[in-house]
């Protein structure tokens, strides 16, 4: 059994599956989570064919830049059809310097079942300096708790809210976790007003 835990892109359908609304995040929970005023410009980490970059773009008239590593997940996007305001843009989220985003020039980045595909190794760093001050990240990622097998990736390949949480703290100043009901929690960690204070560039 290969231990890789990247997004196998012939899978690719199953991310446009309505009943991930039902099953995993809804409209609804994605628009609490993102708590936008409404002109916000966003970053997603992970998009793979657009399924809930598309649900950001319609809670925001700023831009969402839509990050993705592999060319053959945003080509699945790119026939279906962008939204005016999403920028795809191909890149690894664990190594962010390599994108066109300028210092502080994201309100807030969410990452949908992604954390666990880079086995946690998101360039946090880089991602406070992208994020405005006050900027937000949510990340939203699946259960590590028996219940929760029957969906998603094995049970190594699994982080736990907790383990998200105590990654993201040294580089926020506010952290909160919570379950998303049976399958998968969302965690949530706010920047301080000072840009990169807490999270020097490398
Ligand atoms: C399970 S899919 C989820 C896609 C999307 N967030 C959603 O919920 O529909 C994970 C996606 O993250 C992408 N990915 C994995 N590691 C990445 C990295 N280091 N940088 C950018 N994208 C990555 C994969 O190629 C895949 O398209």
């Amino acid at each position: 059994m290969t231990d890789s835990a990247t997004f196998r892109p012939d899978h690719a359908q199953g991310l446009n599956d309505p009943r991930r609304l039902e099953t995993q995040v809804s409209e609804a929970e994605l628009a609490r989570l993102l708590a936008l005023r409404g002109d916000e410009d966003l970053l997603d980490l992970g998009s793979g064919t657009g399924f809930y970059t598309d649900r950001m773009a319609g809670l925001t008239t700023g831009t969402v830049y839509a990050v993705e590593l592999q060319a053959e997940m945003s080509k699945h996007y790119l026939r279906r059809g962008l939204p005016t305001n999403v920028r795809l843009l191909q890149g690894d989220f664990t190594a962010l310097a390599g994108l066109s985003l300028g210092p502080a020039s994201v309100d807030v980045a969410c990452s949908i079942l992604t954390w666990h595909e880079a086995r946690g190794g998101m360039d946090l760093p880089g991602l406070t300096h992208i994020l405005r001050p006050r900027g937000r990240l949510v990340v939203i990622d699946w259960r590590k708790t028996p219940d929760s097998w029957a969906s998603g990736p094995p049970e190594r390949l699994r982080f736990s809210k907790e383990e998200v949480a105590a990654a993201l703290l040294p580089h926020f100043t506010q952290v909160d976790s919570e379950d998303l009901g049976r399958f998968l929690f969302a965690v949530t960690a706010r920047r301080g007003e000072t840009p990169s204070a807490l999270s020097p560039r490398r």
